[in-house]
């Protein structure tokens, strides 16, 4: 049988050969390189990742007694900011009469809050373009043209029901899981 060695090689590769050789050579070397990186991302990614048990105890409890009509607070839910808001009137009766055909990401005010609860809107303040935090729940802050938040980074704005109606976002601000654990404390998570 045949065999290859050394000397049976050709002597002399032509210089595309060459050239064929050394794109080898290189593109060997980053592989190598690649998955020696990989090797060293995976433990540190798995190590960095929350266990399940840290996940399902990270729940958040607020209480809403302070919080008046109007008026919304900002909190932190798993090192995110969280946005609870108490609605007046005016506000629920401003997002009911929205037409959902004119919404981008159709959802009622009573699909985004809890039955018997509808003044209490639940929302990450993570703007769902690029992530910035948008206003509207802290005192004093500017809540846009429709009344709910306004994000600075790229103006999107936000209704009274967290809804986005205008500028680059493309959802409503997110409402985490969440359970009325009295009438005036909520459990999020
Ligand atoms: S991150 Fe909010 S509009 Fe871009």
């Amino acid at each position: 049988m045949a065999t290859t060695t050394g000397t049976a090689e050709p002597a002399a590769p032509t210089d595309g050969e060459g050239v064929r050789r050394r794109d080898f050579i290189e593109i060997a070397a980053v592989s190598a390189a690649g998955v020696g990186a990989l090797a060293t991302l995976v433990p540190l990614i798995s190590q960095m990742a929350p266990s399940k048990d840290v996940l399902a105890e990270s729940t958040t409890e607020v209480d809403l007694s302070a919080i008046e009509p109007g008026q919304a607070i900002k909190t932190m839910f798993r090192k995110q900011p969280l946005f609870v808001r108490n609605l007046t009137q005016k506000e629920i009766a401003e997002a009911d009469a929205v037409p959902l055909s004119e919404l981008r990401d159709p959802q009622t005010l009573q699909e985004r809050t809890k039955e018997g609860h509808e003044n209490w809107l639940i929302t990450m303040g993570v703007c769902t373009h690029l992530g910035c935090v948008p206003l509207g729940a802290g005192e004093g802050e500017i809540r846009g043209e429709f009344g709910g938040y306004f994000c600075p980074c790229h103006g999107s704005a936000y209704d009274t029901a967290a809804r986005i109606r205008k500028g680059p976002a493309p959802k409503n601000l997110e409402v985490p899981q969440y359970e009325f654990t009295s009438d005036t404390k909520i459990l999020v998570g």
